[in-house]
């Protein structure tokens, strides 16, 4: 489902995320971190920039992204796995997990297990969208609902998929963590590129996330049009000024703490 050249279009707007997370992750030395959905790699890698005496590892349960991953030829291993899976071993001292949990249903439950489970002392990092009402979502249902696909298309989640900081720090705090918990909504300033609703350049931010489901649902006549439509849609909400489009995305970010032994 998932195409790591079309992730990676808006890397440098998807990365601050990653770094906003990071500044808030103490850790000093840790010697065993995971990052959990890793997806390309190309963060993972900033991991073991930052700590260089670590052993780093990347899951993603996508093959595509893992040999993107592993084409890096960093230090990190990088594994194909599903978060819900996992499990902290006794070693694991940073869990990172940068935009992924809202692709998992169950994770509030898969948090209050990690938690209970991280040793003294160790860190779970972890950042969401928490933009599932936006303009961009509200444009992906109103088109998924077109009689033309919707019998062959999943769910598309609505703010349900997330908690908000007050949510996870409730749930983390019971799991007997201290917590650093907060939401930001960047402004993304996306140049417009040309009049073509094709074109848009929000179309081709969600073309990388949000609208995988569909793209893994439709054979490749159902994607091109909707494609076109959600386009349409997309430039309606989203109008060039100036030769930029102004998309704003919210996001929420947690950093939980085992209180040391
Ligand atoms: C938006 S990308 C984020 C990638 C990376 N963390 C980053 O910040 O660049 C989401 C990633 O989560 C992965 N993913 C989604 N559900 C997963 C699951 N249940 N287990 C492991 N990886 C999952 C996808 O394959 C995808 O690579």
């Amino acid at each position: 489902m998932w195409d790591p050249a079309a992730y990676l279009r808006f890397a440098d707007h998807r990365s601050r995320p990653f770094a906003d997370l990071l500044a808030r992750v103490a850790a000093a030395d840790p010697a065993v971190v995971v990052d959990l959905g890793c997806g390309p790699g190309t963060l993972t890698v900033h991991l073991a920039d930052r700590w260089p005496e670590a052993v780093v590892t990347g899951i993603d349960s996508s093959t595509e992204m893992i040999t993107a991953a592993r084409a890096l030829g960093s230090p990190v291993r990088f594994d194909v796995g599903d978060v819900a899976d996992w499990e902290p071993g006794p070693d694991v001292d940073a869990v990172i997990c940068n935009a992924v949990l809202q692709w998992v249903p169950e994770h509030p439950t898969l948090l209050d297990r990690w938690a209970a489970r991280l040793r003294p002392g160790a860190v779970l990092a972890f950042q969401v969208p928490g933009n599932f009402d936006a303009p961009s979502h509200q444009a992906i249902r109103s088109v998924a609902a077109d009689a033309r696909w919707r019998d062959r298309l999943p769910d598309i989640r609505g703010g349900d998929a997330v908690l908000d900081p007050a949510g996870y720090a409730a749930r983390l705090l019971r799991a007997g963590c201290t917590v650093d918990a907060w939401e930001t909504t960047y402004l993304h300033l996306l140049p417009a590129g040309d009049a073509d609703p094709a074109a848009h350049p929000v179309l081709a931010w969600v073309e990388g996330t949000a609208a995988r489901p569909v793209r893994a649902a439709l054979d490749d006549a159902g994607w091109a049009a909707f494609y076109r439509r959600l386009g349409e849609e997309l430039t309606a909400r989203y109008p060039a000024r100036d030769g930029l489009v102004a998309f704003p995305f919210r996001r929420v970010f947690v950093v939980a703490t085992k209180p040391a032994g």
